[in-house]
């Protein structure tokens, strides 16, 4: 087809908070209980049809460790999208999330598509961060939001896919 897209996208957002669970469950459809905190960054690729279009996602998995955040631009750099993960079962990784938007809004390429995932949805029993909130931090900040479970599933495909369309204008 005529309307394939390469899109670089990077995930962004405390440590634990869910992005490789995102990510793993995205390109292999698993999840694992025992995911280890990530060194530096991991790449990975995945395909996606949105419509008559196809979208090569290429992306950039990054550590949420702190002493790793210098590595950031790299990734972010040059990125069409950027989803930023927090868990809603703490109030500081939503804290983090927002630092993360303030420093694209500063440092990102501006046309950039940004995504705010409220991860780890099905730990509802625990949540500390409503939907609420994050839906009017997101709408306030140009962000789209869904919460999501990467050990579900829940709206995991569902916000790749809604990047997608965004990057398309379809
Ligand atoms: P860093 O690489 O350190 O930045 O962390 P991360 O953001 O990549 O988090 P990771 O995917 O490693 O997940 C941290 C822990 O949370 C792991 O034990 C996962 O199994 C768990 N986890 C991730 N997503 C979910 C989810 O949606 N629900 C539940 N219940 N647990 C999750
Ligand atoms: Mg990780």
């Amino acid at each position: 087809g005529h309307n394939n897209l390469n899109a670089k996208l990077v995930l962004l957002g405390d440590m634990g908070a869910g992005k490789s669970s995102l990510v793993l469950r995205f390109v292999k459809g698993q999840f694992l209980e025992f995911q280890e905190s990530t060194i530096g960054a991991a790449f990975f690729s995945q395909t996606l049809a949105v419509n008559d279009a196809t979208v090569k996602f290429e992306i950039w998995d990054t550590a949420g460790q702190e002493r790793y955040h210098s590595l950031a631009p790299m990734y972010y750099r040059g990125a069409a999208a950027a989803i930023i993960v927090y868990d809603i079962t703490s109030t500081d990784s939503f804290s983090r999330a927002k630092k993360w938007v303030q420093e694209l809004q500063k440092q990102g390429n501006p046309n950039m598509v940004v995504a705010l995932a409220g991860n780890k949805a099905d730990l509802e029993d625990k949540r500390k961060v409503t939907a609420e909130e994050a839906q009017l931090y997101a709408e306030e900040n140009g962000l789209f939001f869904k919460e999501t479970s990467a050990k579900t599933a829940a709206n995991v495909n569902d916000i790749f896919y809604e990047i997608g369309r965004l990057l398309l204008h379809v």
